[in-house]
């Protein structure tokens, strides 16, 4: 059985996240091109994007992570009016998101099969409901591909947002052959044990295990999932399950592909 990487493009990392629903299509295309190259090397990749600036600021607004609520304060936009309106809005956008990363792929002659998380999953965190073997059954044959999304939740939330960080988690433990799991973020090299502001190269945690402090940006502005701290917490528990977890840079490309096939690389690495 060949191995399994896992990947998850984040949201930062794609989009432009200061500007509502713009992607960042050159950077989508060098690390498309780095997922070719993993499975020119015989790995099996599967794909977690983020939202950046598709999801996260209708979201942040509709307060989508609370689910639904009772209460009406919410300044309406011109093309929404309410919170369901605005889980369809933010399910399409993502859907536009999961096209520019899909087109990337297929521009370089690969296979993609995308599984939006609102047609098969339900709840959120990483112990969502959902089938992920069953799902994920064709990630042998062609690149499977999810991401962050607004899914439908049991009782009166009804709805909520589940992240590509918990994602991953879950196809770390479904998936059979699992060997690695690699973040690309953006804008930094990893954890850093001073804000990213102020941090100098020599700030990079190079070994983070759980327990150790460092100063994440989240930017809770913005986000309504968890940010880097979410990263680093998700990444123990699979790190626990004697999968490698990597963060790198993906700004720079060949580091995501060093990670993905198992070279030394600039960056986290977080151990149990
Ligand atoms: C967020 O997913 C999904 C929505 C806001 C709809 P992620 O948590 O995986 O996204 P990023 O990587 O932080 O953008």
């Amino acid at each position: 059985m060949r191995d399994c990487v896992i990947v998850k493009w984040g949201g930062s990392l794609i989009t432009d996240k200061e500007s509502m629903c713009t992607a960042d299509i050159e950077i989508i295309q060098s690390l498309a091109a780095v997922a070719k190259q993993c499975l020119d090397e015989g790995l099996d990749l599967i794909l977690v994007h983020g939202a950046g600036s598709f999801g996260h600021l209708r979201a942040k607004h509709w307060r989508l992570n609370e689910g639904l609520l009772r209460s009406n304060n919410f300044n309406t936009q011109p093309d929404c009016e309410n919170q369901k309106q605005a889980v369809s809005i933010v399910r399409n956008e993502m859907l536009t998101l999961n096209h520019e990363v899909s087109k990337a792929l297929v521009e370089l002659g690969l296979k993609v099969s995308t599984k939006p998380p609102h047609k098969w999953a339900r709840n959120t965190g990483s112990n969502f409901d959902g089938d992920v073997t069953k799902t994920f059954y064709d990630y042998q044959n062609s690149i499977c591909i999810t991401f962050g999304d607004v899914v439908d939740c049991d009782g009166e939330r009804e709805f909520g947002i589940l992240s590509g960080d918990d994602l991953v988690v879950r196809l770390c433990k479904d998936i059979p052959n699992v060997k690695r799991l690699v973040f690309a973020i953006g804008g930094v090299d990893g954890i850093l044990k001073r804000p990213p502001s102020i941090a100098k190269p020599s700030d990079l945690i190079e070994e983070w295990s759980s327990g150790m402090n460092f100063e994440g940006v989240h930017n809770s502005e913005i986000d309504v999932t968890g940010g880097i701290g979410l990263k680093a917490i998700r990444g123990s528990e699979v790190a626990q399950l004697g999968i490698e977890v990597l963060i790198v840079n993906g700004s720079h490309p060949e580091r995501v592909f060093s990670a993905c096939i198992g070279e030394n690389v600039i960056g986290t690495r977080i151990i149990a």
